[in-house]
């Protein structure tokens, strides 16, 4: 097959997409496809990103930020061999503008792929905007929503984060192996925080525990008090939570402070301390979750990971970090198939859902509904370390209920 070269080279995206068009005449012509020619090397690919830069989830929305940019920057800054171009909007965990932030990235800024968000109501918003629209390719790297995945799963989403079940489900078991009965689950009153106390209970209650109450707290307030002295009323066994987050620091030393953590032990998916465990202090101490990542691994990409990330950034690794790494790996598998065609997305696409991933975290690949399936970890906070205990779930896939694909 002949390669054929634009004449001069392309600069901008619109020259890209103006000779692309004509390519793809030239290709009717001649029957082949013409995915590979019209790059030049030159045009760059550009990456819409939605993620919180202010508020509660800023540490996360940058941490995912810092570790796409240290994925792509170490393969030389490019993917499928053009340059990559971000284009970065703070969502201001504002479910309120999600729609308005989307369609500014896609139809103002007419980027290639939306990288986002971290809020899981943010992704539904953004997965009915986007989802089974050919272009762009959406990859959210944190939101959990089992809906994203589940009834508004699409061919052009995938996730490389979790599902909100994925590390809650195991976490209720741990409760019962430890020979908890009964339990207080604790939560914002969102779809993660609501996604996650319902996985934790069902596989608490399918052990034989009963969770006794669900309080819910009104997303972003950090006001705990009240909570605290209707738990200690009530007296359950342990406590299983999620905030997220600033939201996290604040409950997990209110929580030691009001005297609750020697009686009744603390739960959650491992969002409760992650990132965030040092900051928390000796308040952490003992609070077991469950997650699909930890300190000490014992990982040889994950050390090499941590190090090049505290190179880059000068701060430690986390989850956060990892998936934005994984989301870059994952957008090159993609674009490296057709020779950075972006426009090419049902390659892409194909590409994407066989990706199969060394991550910082462990093995990950896809599933039919195109969200990771990956180990899930418990931990113990000690020290300000997560610390690995053993795999409480060998490549957990998320049953995406709902999803026809
Ligand atoms: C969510 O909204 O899906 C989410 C936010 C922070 C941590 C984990 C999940």
């Amino acid at each position: 097959m002949t390669v054929q070269k634009p004449t001069t080279p392309l600069k901008t995206r619109r020259d890209f997409l103006t000779a692309a068009a004509a390519t793809a005449g030239l290709a009717t012509a001649a029957s082949f496809t013409p995915t590979r020619f019209a790059i030049g090397n030159t045009a760059k690919v550009k990456i819409g990103v939605l993620l919180p830069y202010s508020g509660t989830y800023a540490l996360l929305g940058e941490s995912i930020t810092s570790g796409l940019k240290l994925y792509i920057d170490q393969n030389g800054g490019k993917l499928g061999g053009r340059e990559v171009e971000y284009v970065q909007v703070d969502s201001e965990m504002s479910v309120p503008k999600a729609a308005a932030n989307t369609s500014r990235l896609v139809t103002k800024e007419n980027v290639d792929f939306v990288v986002g968000p971290v809020h899981s109501g943010i992704a539904q918003v953004m997965a009915k905007n986007l989802g089974k629209k050919k272009t762009p390719i959406m990859i959210v790297p944190n939101a959990g929503s089992t809906l994203v995945t589940g009834p508004l799963c699409a061919p052009n989403i995938f996730r490389t984060s979790f599902t909100n079940w994925q590390p809650a489900y195991p976490g209720g078991k741990v409760m019962a192996a430890d020979g908890r009965k009964t339990c207080v689950t604790i939560a914002w009153k969102y779809a993660a925080g609501i996604q996650m106390m319902d996985a934790g209970k069902q596989a608490f209650e399918e052990e034989g525990g009963k969770v006794v109450k669900q309080i819910y707290v009104p997303f972003p307030n950090v006001e705990f008090q009240a909570y605290f002295t209707e738990i200690a009323d009530l007296k359950p066994d342990c406590v299983f939570a999620f905030f997220g987050g600033g939201g996290d620091i604040k409950f997990v030393k209110e929580y030691a402070a009001f005297g609750l953590k020697k009686n009744i032990p603390l739960y959650g998916p491992g969002f409760l301390t992650e990132g965030i465990v040092k900051a928390q202090g000796a308040a952490a101490d003992g609070i077991r979750t469950t997650l699909h990542y930890a300190d000490g691994m014992d990982n040889p990409v994950d050390a090499k990971f941590r190090a090049d990330f505290k190179a880059a950034t000068g701060k430690p690794s986390n989850v956060f970090a990892v998936q934005g790494f994984d989301t870059g790996a994952l957008l090159k598998i993609g674009l490296d198939a057709v020779g950075g065609d972006a426009g090419a997305t049902a390659n892409v696409i194909a590409a994407m859902e066989k990706a199969k991933i060394d991550s910082p975290r462990g093995k990950i690949s896809f599933s039919k509904a195109h969200n990771v399936i990956q180990d899930i970890y418990l931990r113990e906070a000690q020290g300000g370390e997560n610390k690995f205990q053993k795999v409480v779930a060998s490549q957990l896939e998320d049953p995406a209920k709902g999803c026809k694909m």
